[in-house]
């Protein structure tokens, strides 16, 4: 069957799910193996940096799996001002980061006006650099702003393709119409697009993931962004089980052989609950990470899970160790701006 994914890119629904769920280890090992292999083809040992600045935990969404939702009265609500975020990116570009992701709560400080000065002055003092958002659910005007100001890329997970298992993840004012409208949005308006989801969220199937695997072959974004569901103590599911390193590595495996050219991340996730979660990442297809270069007490605040990791390897100042990390399993860190390949 991995031959079969390896060789056409795609398994009917039944032969997806007896993959998802095979306890054949051999299976984790094999598909790693040729994920690996798809990704070399397309990617060499190249792996792509992304300079994560989180610019705000303040949110006026009420998501239940997620810490800096409204709803936490605990959390420690925090955002940056323009000039923070240019100092930021300022020490990201001096580390040698060529991408820029402000990720952020749904803010309303954060006006087009605010964020187009941002993204102007970001491309004007850094052109060989990409600009990346990731800041929710936008009217198409604001896509559009954001775009024109110079904007590259938006990640926007759609959590769930399944809308029931949507509705139990988000309160009764999101819906799963308005997130696909803006992935679709943003695909129209030029921008590279990272989708994605949560695996082992609280209530999700096997058949819900593999009809996120399909609404991802609709979409057909540049980037797909997938990491374990962590249980924030603040949440209504703070008691629920979290998703494992293995599953989602199965999952990341069929995903580069699904999307032999995607950009797909090592996320913060997948190393917070394994050791070498990074790492195996890389060796399952992976070839992206995402270090934090928020200043310090700003990580602190912006947690969307428990015990999210924050400094070391994922931070800037780890950079050097992060290097020798991803050296030493065989793969090197790329100088480029690292867009998908086309
Ligand atoms: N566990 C894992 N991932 C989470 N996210 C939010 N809360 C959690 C959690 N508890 C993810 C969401 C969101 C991204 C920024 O972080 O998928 O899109």
């Amino acid at each position: 069957m991995i031959e079969k994914l390896y060789n056409t890119g795609d398994l009917s629904d039944a032969e997806l799910k007896s993959l998802i769920t095979s306890e054949d280890d051999g299976v984790s090992e094999k598909l790693a193996l040729y994920a690996d292999k798809v990704r070399n083809q397309h990617y060499g040992k190249k792996v792509f940096l992304r300079g994560l600045i989180e610019i705000s935990s303040y949110c006026k969404n009420d998501c239940l799996y997620c810490g800096i939702r409204r709803g936490n009265k605990n959390a420690q609500r925090c955002r940056m001002s323009a000039e923070q975020i240019l100092e930021a990116a300022d020490i990201g570009y001096k580390l040698g980061f060529r991408t820029f992701v402000m990720q952020g709560g749904e803010d309303a400080y954060y006006t087009d006006d605010l964020m187009c000065d941002i993204i102007v002055e970001i491309k004007n003092r850094y052109p060989d650099c990409a600009v990346t958002l990731s800041l929710g659910e936008r009217t198409y005007k604001s896509y559009k702003k954001l775009r024109d100001a110079g904007a590259d890329r938006y990640l926007l997970r759609h959590e769930s393709a399944d809308c029931q298992l949507y509705k139990k993840l988000h309160p009764a004012e999101m819906t799963l119409d308005n997130r696909v409208k803006c992935l679709y949005n943003l695909r129209e308006l030029g921008y590279q697009v990272g989708a994605g989801f949560m695996v082992g969220a609280p209530f999700q199937t096997v058949e819900n993931i593999i009809a996120d695997l399909r609404f991802l072959q609709e979409l057909r974004p540049q980037m797909i962004g997938i990491g374990p569901f962590i249980p924030h103590h603040g949440t209504p599911f703070a008691n629920e089980k979290g998703g494992t390193a293995e599953l989602t590595l199965r999952l990341l495996g069929i995903i580069r052989l699904m999307f032999p050219k995607v950009l797909l991340p090592a996320t913060t996730a997948l190393a917070t609950i394994s050791e070498n979660g990074r790492i195996k990442g890389l060796q399952t297809g992976c070839n992206v990470i995402m270090p934090n270069i928020s200043p310090k007490d700003m990580r602190d605040k912006y947690e969307l899970y428990n015990n999210k990791l924050s400094s070391g390897s994922e931070a800037a100042e780890g950079l050097e160790n992060l290097k020798k990390e991803v050296e030493s399993a065989g793969y090197f860190i790329s100088d480029e701006r690292g867009d998908a390949a086309v």
